[in-house]
């Protein structure tokens, strides 16, 4: 769901809750009791996120905005402490709002399953690189790799940075990787979310090699076949899909 929708849901649950309450406080005559608002705020927003079949925790976000912001007011935080905590999100999770695709880590046995998919002095990109979960350990275990990065978000590529600074022939770089070229590369691995990964896959087509590996992990690319499929204890989000650039796809 777009960002837009998010704060329309939370618009439309308090737009609700108020209509039902002016006439109660209205003829009760009493005031308005603010916790109890946030409160059903919640709960509408709850049921609204949850009947838009949101992930498990836009409907948390959702169910508890309203009450942790009467919360925060209650507590007389000081001002600039939302905006802080805002600057902090907005610079770890910009993906997650400008291209639906969140911050959250490979676990370090990814790089152990990818190592032998991986043919001896190829290069890696990992797009969307996080703070570099993937490459670090990928780095130590495969010291033939040509590995590199791009990350876009802030905080997680300045952590990334700082973790590979001793690796040198891990290149670390700061970008959208929809403007960055993948034909210097044999594979590239992703572990994104569904929305960009057709957009990704024609990409893909049109920049690298015939015979070049994408690697995605958890996500599949709509109404392509992979190549191989490799799972990891019955968890869908640890499964690998391994898919090989065609001949003739440029
Ligand atoms: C699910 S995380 C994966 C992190 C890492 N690849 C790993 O496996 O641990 C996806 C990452 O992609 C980044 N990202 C999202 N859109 C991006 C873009 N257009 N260009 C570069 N990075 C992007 C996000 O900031 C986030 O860090």
């Amino acid at each position: 769901m777009p960002a837009y929708r998010h704060f329309a849901l939370q618009a439309a649950a308090a737009l609700l809750v108020f209509c039902l309450a002016w006439p109660y406080y209205h003829f009760r005559a009493s005031p308005w009791n603010w916790g109890q608002l946030s409160l059903a705020i919640g709960a509408v927003a709850l049921l609204a996120a949850h009947f838009a079949r949101q992930p498990w925790w836009w409907r948390l976000i959702h169910g508890a905005f309203a009450p942790l912001l009467w919360l925060g007011l209650q507590l007389s935080l000081p001002p600039s402490l939302p905006l802080a905590i805002f600057l902090l999100l907005f610079l770890s999770f910009p993906g997650a709002v400008s291209g639906r695709i969140p911050l959250y880590l490979s676990s370090p046995s990814t790089a152990q399953r990818i190592s032998p998919l991986l043919p001896q002095h190829s290069s890696l990109l990992d797009i969307g690189a996080g703070i570099g979960s993937l490459l670090l350990p990928l780095a130590h275990q495969r010291p033939d790799l040509h590995l590199a990065g791009i990350e876009n978000a802030p905080l997680p590529w300045l952590l990334g940075k700082l973790r590979c600074r001793s690796i040198p022939r891990l290149q670390w770089q700061w970008g959208n990787f929809w403007e960055h070229p993948l034909d210097a590369y044999d594979t590239v691995y992703c572990f994104l979310s569904p929305a960009p990964m057709e957009a990704l896959w024609h990409k893909a087509r049109q920049e690298m090699r015939p015979g070049s590996l994408v690697i995605s992990k958890a996500f599949l690319i709509p109404g392509i076949r992979p190549e191989e499929i490799r799972e990891e204890g019955g968890d869908p989000k640890a499964t690998l899909y391994i898919y090989r650039i065609p001949e003739g796809a440029r």
